[in-house]
């Protein structure tokens, strides 16, 4: 795979040296000049030069010279609010800038303010940051990833960001980037899972990148095939995954020996043409990403396992392409999930909840602590909050809390949606106890609605919909569109706090 991933870490001002500088200071800040100070003595003194510049509104660049400084870059930027959106756009632009100059070391010097000093600023800066530092290379031609390109190439060749906190914030800054490392390896498993197209991304394909990063971590792991599917009755993923010659696979792994268990579930439709309710042509493409969820699941699996937390987890990964042919599944098909219930087939296109039902219903057997499903679900959910965030769904209202403050830590934004009882009622079958899909409105609460039936009563679970925002069909990063890895950071960091 891609083989730029970044690595961050903290220096104090004193002891810096990158090709690119960039530094932000606030509106409190009294004298913006004091933070020259303690610079290296070359930049420094282009600090001072440029915070005195009287035409500088918000930015200014300048090119270092001088033995310590030749070939160096200085963008200088004033920030006119101290908050997150602001800090975060210039985080954006200022690793841009830095891919732009095909740069490898990238110096972040952050303002000093209330929002750089709350807790959880270095994972944050970190996943902003890392976001942009990527690009998915793997089938463009040799060179054009992380090899030295012409100047002006957007390509990122990153290898190290250097951030500089607050003074006195170093300490705690310090144990915060090695969790920021786990979680950027996780964000990248996840990407580059996502980005592979269905043709070499088929379940078997899915399964035996499971089995990697479990021989990576020393981790157990079993993958059924359609045999022992069959067997088990799992009859959702085998609905789903029959009109395809991709064979549907389910794979799971376990991590640790102590501490909370937590099942996490993730979808994997390796392709999603909807089936014999096919999709339109138009952007079908993008149903490659509708893996999303299980990437995100082992992009968890990967960082937790790197962090060794001392959790215990049990990841479950569906895996099928869903294809119309003549073998394929059909609307008014009547299929028996793993936990016995039947479901009435109205629309092949809501496969993702077949095969879910199959790896819910398996995973509460063992009586989690707590169940945390992602899916590229609905296209109702991006109706309801836009490519901004994604939906959250849960009975639970602590589990619900604590997830959504996971997600602000993590700058990504998550937002709880219900699940009504008029919501199951809406999926309930005619010949069968269910169907799986519903009236037109409401359709991401009633599909969550419909996977609490393969979840045991009273439990603690949460289905997050990622359908918006694990994949931008705007350029994210490296003038790329992709999987963006959402999801990773909030449930790695919502599993640090449970411990
Ligand atoms: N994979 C799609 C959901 C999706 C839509 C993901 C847009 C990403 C972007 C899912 O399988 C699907 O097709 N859902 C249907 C459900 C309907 C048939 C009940 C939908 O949302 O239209
Ligand atoms: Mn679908
Ligand atoms: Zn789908």
């Amino acid at each position: 795979m891609s083989a730029n991933q970044p690595k961050f870490s903290i220096r104090p001002r004193s002891r810096l040296k990158a090709d690119v500088y960039c530094l932000a200071f606030g509106p409190d800040d009294p004298d913006a000049k004091s933070l020259s100070r303690a610079l290296p003595r070359a930049l420094g003194a282009a600090v001072n030069e440029l915070v005195g510049d009287p035409l500088l509104k918000r930015r200014v660049t300048k090119d270092l010279e001088g033995a310590a400084g030749a070939g160096q870059r200085l963008v200088v930027t004033r920030l006119d609010k101290d908050d997150w959106d602001s800090i975060a756009a210039w985080l954006k632009r200022s690793v841009e800038f830095a891919n732009r100059r095909g740069a490898k070391r990238l110096a972040l010097i952050l303002p000093d303010s209330e929002a750089t000093r709350s807790p959880g600023t270095i994972p944050r800066v970190a996943r902003i940051v890392g976001v942009g530092a990527y690009k998915f290379s793997e089938y463009l031609p040799k060179g054009s990833g992380t090899s030295k390109k012409a100047p002006g190439s957007r390509s990122p060749r990153l290898e190290d960001i250097l951030i500089v906190p607050p003074a006195g914030t170093e300490k705690s800054a310090r144990v915060e980037v090695a969790v920021a490392n786990g979680v950027a390896t996780g964000i990248k498993l996840c990407r580059d899972l996502g980005n592979t197209p269905g043709n070499t991304a088929t379940p078997a394909w899915m399964a035996s990148q499971a089995r990697r990063l479990a021989k990576r971590h020393d981790l157990k792991v079993t993958v059924l095939g359609p045999v022992e599917l069959k067997r088990k009755g799992m009859g959702g993923i085998l609905a789903v995954g029959q009109g395809s010659a991709n064979t549907p696979r389910l794979a799971r792994l376990r991590y640790g020996s102590g501490g909370p268990l937590v099942a996490l579930v993730g979808k994997g439709v390796t392709f999603d043409t909807g089936g014999i309710s096919i999709k339109p042509s138009s952007g079908m493409e993008e149903m490659k990403y509708d893996k999303c969820g299980a990437c995100t699941v082992l992009g968890v699996v990967e960082a937790v396992a790197s962090l060794g937390l001392p959790v215990r987890l049990d990841a479950y990964v569906p895996l099928a392409e869903n294809m119309p042919s003549r073998e394929a599944y059909r609307p008014g098909d009547i299929v028996t999930c793993y936990n016995g219930k039947t479901v009435e087939i109205i629309n092949t296109d809501a496969e993702g909840r077949m095969i879910l039902a199959d790896a819910l219903s398996w995973a509460a057997e063992a009586e989690p602590d707590h169940i945390v499903e992602m899916s590229t679900l609905t296209g109702a959910v991006v109706v309801a909050l836009g490519v901004h965030g994604a939906g959250c769904f849960t009975p639970d209202d602590q589990l619900a809390a604590s997830l959504l403050e996971a997600a602000d830590r993590q700058a990504e934004k998550l937002w709880r949606l219900p699940i009504w009882p008029e919501h199951l009622a809406d999926m309930r079958g005619n010949h069968a106890e269910l169907r799986n899909s519903g009236p037109r409105w409401g359709g991401a609460s009633s599909a969550a609605a419909f996977l609490s039936q393969f979840v045991r009563e009273h439990s603690s679970w949460a289905h997050l919909d990622i359908a918006a925002t694990a994949y931008s069909t705007k350029p994210v990063s490296a003038g790329q569109t992709g999987a963006t890895g959402y999801g990773v950071a909030t449930v790695v960091d919502w599993l640090r706090s449970l411990t």
